[in-house]
């Protein structure tokens, strides 16, 4: 990296903050950053250098490596000091309110052509640009949890975010090293929204007696990493549950993002996966797949097609940038056009009719083709 590299400041150092910081630091970038609470600052650069030393000690990184990453790092104290930052990159609490403080205070300091970029999961960036001086300048740069080993990050300009500032946010991340996806500023960008079938339809199939081992053996047989029920318990089931909520809530509660009281009530019994040492399945792992494994993985498949659909029919991405999200965000042995490609238009839509026929009236708008689809 020449002495002309970006500089990126990085706003919040917990899980999400420090991995951002890494990846950049890694790749040359000088990085400021700084978070609200002292303790936070103190540990930072010891919380980085233990990080780069696990990589070190799996024989994956040099010393030397991680002495150059370190260098490039700047714990500031002060919002001030981040006045050289040509992008700056906020993980800190998720709240409107605290996001659009931040970033009244950064365009106090900043300079009107540097970048502001949130991190958020959950809110609209056009509610987070509303007010601002300069609102062409925000965008989101969504990265995923861990940072540092995540390829993926999803680019979400809102609608009036300058094309120059999109181009230069996207050049800075993948010469950092990452996949940059753009994506709509719509509730879930890319993955958290096309992910949401891939449980509900799983948590459908429990709701009518299927046991959980057959559902994730079904997908596994399919060539998934985990099945839907196993990758519910390894995020937490409460945190499915809040992303789902999140979703239902931002999407006017249509029944495509339907909390299943099969989820609700593992959360209730704090049968919250990995964490709990119970969950749907975990401490056990999917017995042999049965024998209608098949249709079970051309049924969730068709839910993750349909939902794509939907999505692309919205605008502002690509089927390839979709499937490569959820390839990357997901460990998807494919992407939904692709499974699309695999089955056939005339198997998914022929499994979307037979559900919605056989739907609860209050569901029956669940498994309504997508206008691409249809
Ligand atoms: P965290 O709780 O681990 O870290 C947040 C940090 O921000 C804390 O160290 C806190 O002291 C600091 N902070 C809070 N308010 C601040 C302020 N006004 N100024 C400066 N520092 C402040 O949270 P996490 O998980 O790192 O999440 C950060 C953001 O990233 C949130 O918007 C979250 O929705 C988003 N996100 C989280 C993912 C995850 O898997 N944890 C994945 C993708 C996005």
């Amino acid at each position: 990296m020449t002495a002309a590299a970006p500089t990126i400041g990085i706003i919040g150092l917990g899980t999400m903050g420090l991995g951002i910081a890494q990846v950049y630091a890694a790749a040359g970038f000088p990085v400021i950053a700084t978070d609200a609470h002292a303790p936070a600052r103190e540990t930072a650069r010891a919380r980085m250098a233990d990080a780069l030393n696990a990589r070190i000690t799996a024989g994956k990184l040099s010393e030397a490596a991680r002495d150059a990453t370190l260098s490039h790092l700047t714990i500031a104290e002060t919002l001030a000091e981040f006045t050289p930052c040509d992008l700056v990159i906020e993980a800190i609490v998720e709240r409107l309110d605290a996001k659009k403080s931040l970033f009244r205070s950064l365009e106090t300091i900043l300079s009107p052509a540097s970048i502001l970029a949130t991190n958020t999961s959950s809110i609209p960036v056009r509610e987070i640009a509303a007010g601002l001086a300069h609102p062409d300048r925000v965008l989101a740069l969504h990265f995923f949890n861990p940072p540092t080993a995540m390829k993926l990050v999803e680019l979400a300009p809102h609608a009036t975010t300058a094309t120059k500032h999109i181009n230069i946010a996207r050049q800075i991340t993948e010469k950092a090293g990452k996949t940059v996806i753009e994506c709509p500023d719509r509730p879930g960008f890319i993955v958290n929204r096309c992910a949401r079938p891939f449980y509900g339809e799983a948590l459908a199939l429990l709701s009518e007696g299927r046991s959980a081992s057959d559902i994730d053996a079904a997908m596994l047989a399919a060539g998934y990493r985990l099945g839907p029920l196993s990758l519910i318990d390894l995020i937490g089931a409460d945190i499915n549950l809040a992303a789902t909520r999140g979703l239902q809530a931002a999407m006017a509660n249509h029944p495509r993002y339907h909390v299943f009281p099969a989820l609700e009530a593992q959360v209730a019994a704090g049968h919250l996966g990995r964490k709990s040492g119970q969950g749907f399945l975990h401490p056990t792992t999917p017995g042999p797949a049965p024998a209608d494994a098949a249709q079970i993985a051309l049924r969730i498949e068709a839910t993750l097609i349909n939902e794509a659909h939907w999505l692309l029919s919205e605008g502002g991405t690509t089927a390839a940038g979709i499937d490569t999200a959820m390839k990357l965000g997901l460990n998807f042995p494919r992407g939904p056009f692709e499974a699309l490609a695999l089955h056939g238009r005339p198997a998914v839509l022929t499994t979307l009719s037979a559900l919605q026929a056989a739907a609860p009236q209050a569901m029956k708008d669940r498994y309504t083709p997508a206008p691409g689809l249809a």
